[in-house]
């Protein structure tokens, strides 16, 4: 077999013939689904008036009958190969009739028609819908659906597909039917069916211009009490986006169904979206808060995309962008709206921070737009996702909410019911609000994170301040050289007497107290003038940008800010990046064999923060949350994760001493016994004194083991008894871990989501004998390698969570991983080719691991490799 080759954006070309109406049914059995398609299509004007072959994607189809306007054809007028089928003449305007046979019981691999448990359901994008039927199966493919099932009326009682149902009936044999229609036309990566004996829990909303809307969530049975959040949520977004973008729902009903086996979080197939049961089911026993906060967030993504991806979809899967960056975008407003938006804005940035920017210094580095991939499932990644928001948003603080709001309505009306591209999305945002935006579409092409070095001076004399801005965006595979980008710096200047910011003058123009510098060269200097006193400046506030932005700061302007910046991101940035100076030294330290000295210009700080009667206890718990080890990875030249560890161990536990009775009254005024509720207030309590208990269960205080023991024994909710289960775990004390893990083990082995948590809380821990436990979890009977919640839950948690063990010096950890990969290469590609990423970050680590990292990833590249695995593993290795 030939290697898989790239697909390349500068090759695109229109369709050659449309699809204007496709007519499906499917005759569901496990085994053998018989398909049978009629698609009406036309030539495509744009092609030209040359009639070409009809090119027709499928893959692992059976062929039964093939037909055009109703004439079967000769074997000599079509050619069959792997990957699809070319039909050499057809009319200019045909219906072509088709019937395939698939096999649902024996995809293992989630993507097409599949079974979850006893159900059928249906992954199609980005290429799944050619496993079901012979099809131009790309997006700029838009057609209107009618879908027939067929299923055993015992079996499969529910048969649901996109659309409104027109048509249901008894069949011979114990069979029933129902016809949906859908009027919208779609791509097809947005056809999804789902067929089982499923339960529906049913609400109403009637949209601003007084349409009525059925929505249903669908779920088996158990399920039917875990329902309520995800709905509430779904009213929420849908009153939402008609508030903040104007945008109404457009058919009678929407489904949710909730499937176990799910590559992904969801999908938001028109009018049915599918979700993986995880981020659908919530119940406060059994789902964290963060788990609440989840689903909403999903929920929301899945709802808004019905405009940002349905009504105006991509043209190809380079602009997958278009659809993602814009709908993260909206559903992180959302949620910010919904919640607390400064701890939204911090736990985003955080995540981003760590895991985009490993993803851009990493040997799968890509732009928000590739311009070539192998297997376009690889590339649902935080760079499409969450960087791709971050430009969407870069967009609304550069064009301001208003002007941006008219951008967005002008690409819905002018681009609805269409297929388009990124530029037509900026194109846009440049026509309202007259911004020459060209040097702005950089952002799209070119990878890597962009580093800001920043620099300043007060002249006392003149009363100025001097910034000095200068961007550099490092090389990345393929993209050695880069050019300057256009970067929103916003900044204040916080008054070193006051403790206010200061009011900014620059070329004359007054421009309050916080404004957007416009960094569009290599290097620009900015002047404020009428400075009144010293400053410390306060850059990049909010994150206006996804550089990594340096200055020399000293410790006491750090602790400065943390105290005083208005901006209540930059505050918590100020306490990271202070935490981050004395994690450096401790790193130092350990590495030289120098005895640790803790800071005690930290403890300070932290006593600051933790006297202060803040208001705001879901800011102040993250602001008393350490950077993570694989932050702090991010942060080192070579990542020694022994160091990482051992020295943020010694701040967390050098914290815990110097501040018990502090932390202590934390966790006593934020216990409560109202009942649970997942709303911002409740969360923000719990948040912080769990944060209290884990710095205090740092240092097994007697006292802190008492209070772990009596939270997990009184089980008032999951995020109580995930963090003490969690503390009691990963503490040195295996008197404490064992009895805690076998009783949650027992209590909820009937359901899996929870089953889920347990083996992560196993696998995350620190000891040394974790992997021996990995090794047996995998054969515990909860788990499986076919169910990517289990996967993730235990070897995705394993290799990305546990770094000290992940990294044994022995290489085991990075054995099992290899081995693990091999599997589910064969069983889920794309799983495979996901779990894979701790390996391909081999650069990073000191020479020992770096060749037994790549001595695994040569031995996957030994197999016979699935295109997904086969992309990431030559990546890795170039
Ligand atoms: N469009 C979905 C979402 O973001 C994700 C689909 C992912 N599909 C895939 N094959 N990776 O909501
Ligand atoms: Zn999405």
């Amino acid at each position: 077999m030939s290697d898989p080759q790239p697909t390349y954006l500068h090759d695109y070309q229109p369709p050659a013939y449309r699809v204007t109406h496709t007519e499906l049914k499917f005759d569901l059995a496990p085994s053998a689904t018989k398909v049978s398609a009629r698609l009406q299509l036309e030539r495509n004007p744009a092609r030209g008036e040359e009639a070409l072959p009809l090119e027709l994607d499928g893959e692992g189809l059976r062929l039964e009958r093939i037909a055009i306007d109703g004439q079967a054809l000769n074997p000599d007028e079509y050619a069959q190969g792997d990957s699809g089928l070319t039909i050499h003449r057809v009319p200019e305007r045909f219906a072509l009739e088709t019937e395939v046979v698939i096999d649902p019981a024996a995809n293992t691999a989630l993507e097409g028609l599949y079974r979850s448990g006893s159900m059928f359901c249906t992954q199609c994008e980005a290429e799944g819908f050619r496993r079901i039927t012979f099809y131009p199966d790309r997006p700029d493919v838009m057609a209107t659906f009618t879908t027939t099932l067929i299923g055993d009326a015992e079996r499969e009682p529910v048969l649901l597909a996109g659309g409104n149902p027109v048509e249901r009936g008894e069949l011979p044999g114990g069979r029933h039917f129902v016809t949906w229609e859908d009027p919208h036309p779609k791509p097809s990566y947005l056809f999804a069916l789902v067929a089982g004996d499923l339960e529906k829990v049913e609400d109403r909303f009637t949209t601003a211009s007084g349409r009525e809307v059925a929505l249903q969530i669908w779920v088996e049975e158990e399920n039917l009490g875990k329902t309520d959040h995800a709905m509430a949520s779904l009213k929420r977004a849908m009153r939402w986006d008609e508030e903040t973008y104007g945008r109404e729902y457009d058919l009678d009903l929407f489904m949710i169904v909730a499937v176990n086996d799910f590559n992904m979080g969801a999908m938001e197939n028109k009018g049915l979206n599918i979700f993986n049961s995880a981020a659908v089911l919530t119940h406060p026993q059994t789902a964290t808060d963060a788990a609440f906060q989840r689903v909403e967030g999903i929920v929301a993504h899945e709802y808004f995309h019905n405009w940002s991806g349905n009504r105006v979809t991509c043209r190809d899967w380079f602009q997958l962008s278009l659809k993602e960056g814009f709908t993260v975008f909206r559903d992180q407003c959302f949620s910010a709206d919904t919640n607390s938006a400064p701890v939204k804005r911090i736990e985003d940035v955080s995540f981003f921070r760590t895991a985009q920017f490993a993803e851009d210094a990493g040997p799968t580095a890509h732009p928000v737009r590739p311009d070539h991939y192998i297997e376009i499932g690889n590339f649902y990644t935080l760079t499409i996702y969450e960087k791709g928001a971050e430009v969407v948003r870069m967009l609304r603080n550069l064009l301001g909410w208003e002007a941006f709001r008219r951008g967005s309505d002008l690409y819905f009306a002018r681009f609805d019911g269409q297929a388009v591209t990124i530029e037509d999305f900026v194109g846009c945002m440049a026509e309202v609000s007259g911004q020459d935006l060209s040097q702005f579409m950089r952002w799209y092409s070119q990878a890597g994170t962009p580093e800001i070095d920043a620099n300043g001076h007060y002249d006392y004399a003149k009363g100025e301040y001097h910034l000095t801005l200068r961007q550099r965006t490092p090389a990345t595979p393929g993209q050695p050289d880069k050019q300057p980008l256009h970067i929103p710096v916003r900044l204040g200047l916080v008054g070193t007497k006051s403790g206010h910011d200061l009011s900014l003058t620059l070329d004359g123009e007054a421009l309050g107290t916080d404004t957007v510098l416009h960094l569009r060269e290599e290097e620009q200097h900015f002047v404020f003038t009428e400075v009144a006193e010293a400053p410390v400046p306060s850059l990049l506030r909010g994150f206006s940008a996804p550089v990594k932005l340096r200055f020399p700061y000293g410790r006491e302007d750090l602790a400065f800010l943390l105290a005083n910046d208005s901006d209540g991101f930059n505050r918590w940035d100020a306490g990271q990046r202070l935490a981050m100076l004395a994690l450096d030294d401790l790193i130092a330290a350990h590495r030289n064999g120098v005895e640790k000295v803790m800071d005690p210009r930290v403890i300070e700080a932290f006593r600051v923060l933790l006297g202060e009667e803040s208001d705001d206890k879901a800011v102040l718990a993250e602001m008393l949350t350490l950077p993570s080890e694989a932050y702090i990875a991010e942060q080192q030249p070579v990542v020694d994760v022994d160091a990482i560890h051992a020295a943020r161990s010694f701040v967390k536990q050098g914290l815990a001493m110097a501040l018990r009775d502090e932390f202590l009254a934390i966790y006593e005024a934020n216990l409560s016994e109202a009942p649970y509720a997942p709303e911002p207030e409740q969360i923000a309590r719990r948040g912080l004194k769990n944060v209290a208990l884990s710095y205090l269960m740092s240092i097994e205080d007697e006292r802190a083991i008492e209070l772990a023991q009596r939270q997990f024994e009184a089980g008032h909710n999951m995020t109580d008894v995930r963090s003490a289960l969690t503390l009691l775990t990963h503490s040195s004390r295996g008197d404490l871990a064992e009895p805690a893990l076998k009783a949650f083990g027992e209590q909820w082995a009937h359901d899996p989501l929870v089953m889920d948590q347990w083996f992560t809380i196993q696998v995350t821990r620190p000891q040394e004998d974790v992997l021996d436990r990995v090794r047996f979890l995998m054969q515990h009977p909860a788990f499986s390698l076919k169910n990517p919640n289990k996967v993730r839950a235990l070897i995705g948690a394993f290799a990305g969570q546990n770094r000290v063990n992940f990294h044994r010096i022995d290489g085991e950890g990075y054995k099992l991983l290899a081995e693990v990969v091999i599997e589910l290469n064969r069983l889920n590609p794309e799983i495979a080719a996901r779990i894979i990423t701790p390996l391909t970050r081999w650069a990073r680590f000191d020479e020992t691991r770096q060749a037994l990292m790549k001595a695994q990833l040569e031995r996957i590249r030994g197999e016979a490799l699935s295109p997904n695995v086969y992309e990431v593993v030559e990546k890795a290795l170039a």
